[in-house]
């Protein structure tokens, strides 16, 4: 099944690049909480979000517009996706989405991932993909970076044993910094993939725009130690 979009009853919201800079920090290193900062519930009753009230399967963090998850919940109804995104607006868009064309396996969550993920069950996902983060190069920004040492272990207690992390960036910097993160711990083990062994069926709009202007990218596959 592919899933065929008509753009026109989904006109794009303007989108800015970035939101406010306080919601990419954790709540907790806030003394006030900033206006508008996105809930973090401790549990989530998933037969609210989805048709078939399992958990979901499949994690997608920093969805963006949501290009490669849409598609792939499309074409897998039998499993359930989240995307996470920190701008409210494109939330907002994916859902119109999903409602419009009733993608009952899927939902888009208005979240910061710096926050962890303290409503997914443990063990519980095949698979979470970190696809093309903002890469924050400056180095005042790099706190912004919502890939951490906590954050994998957050990963690692959610994805079941034999679950896959997926990541792709089209920065070297910011490989060298989750790879330098990913080997100074000890809850993953991650190797360089290709086309044959990747893992992700649908490309993501950031993807889909380095193919265009012949940008290359690493990607890699992490699997909990
Ligand atoms: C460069 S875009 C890539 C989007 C998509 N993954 C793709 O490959 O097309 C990075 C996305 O991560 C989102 N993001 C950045 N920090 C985040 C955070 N702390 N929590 C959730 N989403 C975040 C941004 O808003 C943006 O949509």
């Amino acid at each position: 099944m592919t899933l065929e979009i008509d753009f026109k009853k989904y006109p794009t919201p303007r989108l800015r690049h970035h939101t406010n800079p306080s919601l990419y920090m954790s709540l907790e290193s806030h003394s006030v909480t900033p206006k508008f900062y996105p809930a973090i519930e401790e549990t989530i009753d998933w037969g609210t979000i989805y048709k078939n009230p399992s958990p979901p399967d499949v994690l997608d963090v920093g969805c963006g517009r949501g290009g490669s998850l849409l598609k792939w919940a499309y074409s897998q109804p039998e499993r359930n996706f989240l995307g996470v995104e920190v701008r409210h607006t494109v939330v907002e868009w994916i859902n119109d989405i999903i409602r419009g064309e009733s993608i009952n396996n899927c939902y888009a969550k208005y979240y910061s991932a710096v926050n962890g993920f303290p409503f997914i069950e443990d063990k519980s996902l095949s698979q979470i993909v970190y696809l093309f983060p903002d890469p924050w190069v400056k180095k005042k920004h790099y706190k912004r970076r919502a890939f951490t040492e906590q954050l994998l272990k957050e990963f690692h207690r959610i994805l079941k044993p034999n679950g896959t992390l997926s990541l792709a960036t089209d920065v070297p910097e910011v490989d060298a910094y989750q790879l330098e993160i990913l080997n100074g711990t000890s809850y993953f083990s991650v190797r360089e993939v290709d086309d044959a062994e990747w893992n992700v069926p649908f490309k993501t709009d950031q993807q889909l725009f380095s193919d265009r202007k012949s940008i290359p990218y690493v990607r890699r596959i992490a699997t909990p130690l």
